[in-house]
């Protein structure tokens, strides 16, 4: 039987469906679907270091082959998810990761110090890329020097693995991810969501109460592959894909680009016990072909060129 397991950078997950932050609150929910353990590791909805409420309603709607998000990061706050989330997590023996949001640097150091200090956390994942909030988050996530900036600060008093979440919302991304690489993050997430609008032809209002919001979904899955592929060759640490996974297929793509992980996020919303099809269509796609482990595909795509 192939093997699933994977690595990204010290960490080693049993296999490569990990979930979206976002798409599964703090994973308690799915647990109703398939046991979490096995999931390759959890990824929770943005944290800040207070309760947030988020943006007002509507902040979710339909797209063709997508969804349109302005959730505004609602979240329980890193003291409620350290007491009460985490204990539970850890006893379902799944890898969790910390997606972080502040809305100044000084709130991600008090962030990932708090994780540090909590147990049962592998990694934090900054978020650097939410398109949905007037402060923070997006606003270090465009240009290099405030990236490269962030995460060595971070980087001061996180001694496990630090992830970066990057935004497809740039001109080029190439420029950010090699500042994450030299601040000392040891993995790059492509991609959050991509800025959008949807619009009721009948009424003329805006779909969502902020007018713009974060796409995601299958519609994203070309943009997300482009991401990875692109920032797997100019940097050195290994990147987790996400963007419109829906397949077993779409996962081998993702490997193929050059990702070591995948994230599953906006069709859990369709089918809850998705990651569980992911990891036996995957199985079976590589015992079909006689493909030993991952490392055999990664970052294998035939280009033209
Ligand atoms: O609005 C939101 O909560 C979205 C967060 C994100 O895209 O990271």
């Amino acid at each position: 039987m192939s093997d699933l397991r994977t690595t990204v950078g010290p960490l080693t997950f049993k296999n490569p469906i990990l979930t979206a932050s976002g798409c599964c609150g703090y994973g308690l929910e799915l647990k109703e679907f398939f046991p979490l353990d096995r999931l390759g590791a959890l990824v929770v909805k943005g944290l800040s270091l207070k309760p947030r409420d988020g943006n007002p309603p509507p902040r979710i709607c339909e797209t063709p082959a997508g969804m349109l998000n302005s959730i505004g990061l609602q979240n329980i706050g890193i003291e409620a998810f350290v007491n009460e989330v985490l204990p539970i997590l850890e006893a379902d023996g799944i890898p969790v990761v910390a997606n972080l949001f502040g809305e100044e640097e000084e709130a991600y150091v008090a962030l990932a110090r708090r994780c540090e200090a909590a147990r049962g956390i592998c990694a934090v994942e900054l978020n650097l890329s939410c398109p949905n909030v007037k402060k923070g988050g997006i606003h270090f996530g465009t240009v290099p020097e405030a990236i490269k900036a962030l995460t060595a600060k971070v980087r001061q008093v996180y001694t496990h693995s630090l992830w970066v979440k990057l935004s497809p919302n740039v001109s080029t991304v190439v420029p950010l991810a090699v500042a994450a690489q030299q601040a000392g993050a040891d993995a790059l997430t492509c991609i959050n969501t991509l800025k959008g609008m949807a619009i009721d032809p009948l009424t003329w209002k805006a779909k969502l109460h902020t007018t713009y919001g974060g796409l995601s979904g299958p519609a994203i899955k070309p943009v997300a592959l482009r991401f990875v592929h692109e920032t797997a060759r100019a940097v050195d640490i290994p990147i987790v894909g996400c963007g419109g996974a829906a397949t077993a297929l779409d996962i081998v793509e993702f490997l193929l680009a050059g990702a070591r992980a995948v994230q599953v996020g906006t069709l859990l919303f369709q089918n809850p016990a998705l990651p569980v099809e992911l990891e036996e269509g995957l199985r079976a796609y590589l015992d079909e072909r006689g493909i030993p482990s991952l490392d055999a595909i990664i970052g294998k795509v035939k280009t033209h060129a």
